[in-house]
């Protein structure tokens, strides 16, 4: 099953993406993840990546197809993965649409996580990460020990609030098109409120994905 999730940023895609990754085993691939990784090992592909994410734009199309080819075709992948913040523009919609049709496979779910701007600015704000396995924790400050790995926990760059505003902006006028993409590819688009208690948010995903699973 290849499931993907949209939603503006610190809508809880990541936190969501590991509890069903876990829940119906396949992996989660955020392509944020895996640009991070590659700006920190100095990859070409993390050095390009770099200064778009910083911002909060974002990365070339081109890039992104890439790594979704990559990761689509690994075996890794083989029953399925979902897709957290990997499809920002109408052309990754198609560019992963052309990729999963030649290996025989196709988009099965689309989920929509939807939350107020201010509770965004608020999550974002109070967010650190721990720079190993990319937890996201709320009210723990820098330098403070991750609970999962031991790795350090630290402020994003593109959490300073200028960046936050640019990635609302971003996600309105160049994310929000993917969402009538998938609509008018007869991809009905599930949306989840995704505000209240990550448990809750976790519950009506599960209840919109057996829902629709059985249609
Ligand atoms: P990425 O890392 O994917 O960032 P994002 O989409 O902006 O999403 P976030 O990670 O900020 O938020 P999230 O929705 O995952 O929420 P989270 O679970 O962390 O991408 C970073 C950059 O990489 C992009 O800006 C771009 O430059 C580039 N990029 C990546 N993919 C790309 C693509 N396809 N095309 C082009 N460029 C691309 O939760 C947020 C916070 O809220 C956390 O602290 C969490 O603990 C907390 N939280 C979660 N759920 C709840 C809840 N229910 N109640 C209270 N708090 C909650």
């Amino acid at each position: 099953m290849i499931i993907v999730l949209l939603g503006p940023p610190g809508a809880g895609k990541g936190t969501q993406a590991d509890r069903l990754a876990a829940r119906l085993g396949i992996p989660k691939i955020a392509t944020g993840d895996v640009l991070r990784a590659a700006v920190r090992d100095g990859t070409k592909r993390g050095k390009e990546a770099k200064g778009y994410m910083d911002r909060g734009d974002l990365v070339p199309d081109s890039v992104i197809l890439g790594i979704l080819q990559d990761v689509m075709n690994s075996p890794a992948t083989a029953k399925g993965a979902i897709l957290d913040g990997a499809v920002r523009t109408v052309p990754q919609a198609e560019g992963l649409g052309i990729t999963l049709a030649e290996i025989g496979k196709k988009v099965n779910k689309v989920l929509l996580f939807d939350v107020d701007d201010d509770e965004l600015v608020k999550r974002l704000g109070g967010r650190t990460v721990c720079e190993g396995c990319q937890t996201p924790y709320m009210g723990r400050e820098p330098g403070a020990t991750c609970e999962k790995c031991g790795g350090k926990l630290v402020r994003r760059k593109d959490d300073e609030p200028e960046a936050i505003r640019n990635r609302l902006e971003v996600y309105r006028t160049q994310t929000a098109p993917v969402i009538d993409w998938y609509n008018d590819h007869k991809m009905e688009v599930l949306k989840i409120d995704a505000d209240g208690t990550v448990d809750e948010v976790t519950g009506r995903a599960v209840e919109a994905l057996g829902r629709e699973w059985h249609k």
